[in-house]
C-alpha cells in the first residue's frame, strides 16, 4: 500500500516525547497503514536541548516556541507531550490552525478547560486522541473484547489501584523540570489527574459510566519548596485518593492511588468481579490477563493466568511468534497504528477529547466530593 506522509510536530521532549517518536518510529515497521508519521519538528523551549532530542530521534527541525509550531504549513498533526497547564493553549491553536490533534493524558487540568479544548476540535472538525494507551496493552484490549463477548455477564465490582512511592520525602521540591506534578498549577490535580485518570478511562471503557462518587483524598506534605520562586509554598494537590463509584450498569467501583506506596513503582491493577467469571490485570505483569470462569468443570476451576503473546490475542500478530512477549512502549505504537487506521477510513478513533472529556468530569467530580465530603452525582453521566 502506498503511504502518505503525516508531518508531524511534538511539542515535549520529556517521558512522553520519547515514548510517542519511538511509537512514530516503529509502527511503519509492524503495521500496514494508509499513513506513515513523518518526524517534522520537535519543539521545547530550550533550543540546545531539542537540537539533541532532534539529532537522536531524527527530526527534521526544531522550534522552541509552540506558537511557532502550530503556525507551520508543513506540519500535518500536533502533538502534545508537555505538562497539563499547557494542554489546553496549545490543543486550540492547533485546531484553530486545521491541524490533526493528539493530546497527552489528562486532556486538562479541569473539566472547565477540556470543555474549551473538546469545543475547539469539534468546531474545527479535526482529528483528535487523547494517549489513555493502557487500553491498548493487548491484555487490557483482551479484557474489552471478553467483557463485550458477555464473557463475565453481569458486572458486579470494579475494582482498580495505582500505587506509587515516588513523593514520600518532605524535603522534595516541587515545581519546575520533572517535578511539575507535585505544583498544582502545572498539574490541575495530584494523583486523581495524573493516575486515577488512566483508571477511570480504562473503567468507563470497559464497564461503562460512572454515575457517582464518594471520596477522600489528602495531601500528606504540606509545604514543599517551590522550584520556580525558591520560597517554601504550600502543596495544592492530592497526595493520595480513594474513592467509591458507582457505575450506571449497577456495579460498584471501588478505586485508590497514592505516591506514598513503599516499594511500588506503578502498580496499576484492576480486577472485574461478574457473574460468570472474573478479570485481572497487573501492569507489573502486563503480558498477562488473569481470567477465572465458574462455568468450567468443577475439578478444573481456578485462575487461569493468559500469556498474551498468540496471533489471535489483539495486536499480537502484528509482532514476534507466539510465547515472545512485547511491552509498555508497544501501547503507544499501537494507539498510533488505530489513530492512523482510522484517518484512513475517516472514521474517529478513542479516545476522543469528548471521550476524554468523560474521565475529566469524573475527576473534578472525585475532588468534589473530598472536598464536600459527600457523595456527588457525575454530570451527564
Ligand atoms: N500516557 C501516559 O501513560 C503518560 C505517562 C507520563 C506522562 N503523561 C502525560 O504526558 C505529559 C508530559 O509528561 P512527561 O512525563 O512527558 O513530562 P516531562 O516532564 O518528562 O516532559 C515535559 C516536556 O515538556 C516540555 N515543556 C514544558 N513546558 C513547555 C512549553 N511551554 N513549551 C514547550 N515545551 C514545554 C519540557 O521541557 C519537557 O521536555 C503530561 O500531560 C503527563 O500527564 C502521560
Amino acid at each position: 500500500m502506498k503511504r502518505k506522509p503525516l508531518r508531524i510536530g511534538l511539542v515535549g521532549t520529556g517521558f512522553m516525547g520519547r515514548a510517542h517518536s519511538n511509537a512514530y518510529r516503529k509502527v511503519g515497521n509492524f503495521f500496514d497503514l494508509p499513513y506513515e508519521p513523518v518526524l517534522q519538528a520537535v519543539c521545547a523551549r530550550n533550543a540546545e536541548n531539542v537540537a539533541a532530542f532532534a539529532a537522536k530521534w531524527g527530526y527534521a527541525s526544531t522550534e522552541s516556541d509552540w506558537r511557532k509550531l502550530v503556525a507551520r504549513s508543513d506540519v500535518d498533526a500536533i502533538d502534545i507531550c508537555t505538562p497539563n497547564d499547557t494542554h489546553k493553549d496549545i490543543a486550540i491553536a492547533a485546531a484553530q490552525a486545521g491541524k490533526i490533534v493528539l493530546c497527552e493524558k489528562p486532556l486538562a487540568r479541569d473539566a472547565r478547560e477540556g470543555a474549551a479544548m473538546v469545543a475547539a476540535v469539534e468546531r474545527a472538525k479535526v482529528p483528535n486522541i487523547v494517549w489513555y494507551n493502557y487500553r491498548r496493552v493487548p491484555a487490557v484490549t483482551l479484557a474489552k473484547q471478553l467483557i463485550d463477548e458477555g464473557k463475565l455477564g453481569k458486572v458486579f465490582h470494579y475494582r482498580a489501584v495505582f500505587l506509587q512511592d515516588w513523593t514520600i520525602a518532605a524535603s522534595l521540591p516541587q515545581g519546575g523540570a520533572g517535578l511539575w506534578r507535585l505544583d498544582v498549577n502545572a498539574a490541575g490535580s495530584g494523583v486523581t489527574g495524573d493516575l486515577l485518570a488512566h483508571c477511570i478511562d480504562t473503567a468507563l471503557w470497559l464497564n461503562g459510566g460512572i454515575a457517582s462518587v464518594s471520596a477522600m483524598t489528602e495531601t500528606f506534605v504540606k509545604q514543599r519548596m517551590h522550584n520556580l520562586t525558591g520560597k517554601v509554598e504550600p502543596v495544592g494537590i492530592d497526595d493520595a485518593c480513594a474513592f467509591l463509584a458507582r457505575f450506571g450498569n449497577g456495579s460498584l467501583g471501588i478505586f485508590e492511588s497514592t505516591r506514598y506506596a513503599r516499594g511500588h513503582k506503578a502498580l496499576y491493577t484492576f480486577e472485574i468481579n461478574g457473574e460468570h467469571a472474573s478479570i485481572a490485570w497487573d501492569l507489573h505483569d502486563l503480558h498477562r490477563l488473569s481470567f477465572f470462569d465458574h462455568r468450567d468443570e468443577s475439578k478444573l476451576r481456578g485462575w487461569r493466568s493468559i500469556h498474551v503473546t498468540d496471533g489471535d490475542h489483539p495486536y499480537m500478530g502484528k509482532w514476534w511468534v507466539p510465547g515472545l512477549q512485547i511491552g509498555y512502549e508497544h501501547s503507544f505504537v499501537h494507539q498510533v497504528a488505530d489513530f492512523l487506521d482510522g484517518l484512513g477510513k475517516g472514521v474517529a478513533v478513542g479516545p476522543t477529547f469528548a471521550e476524554a472529556q468523560r474521565t475529566q468530569v469524573v475527576c473534578d467530580t472525585v475532588l468534589e466530593s473530598a472536598r464536600t465530603k459527600a457523595w456527588r452525582e457525575v454530570a451527564g453521566a
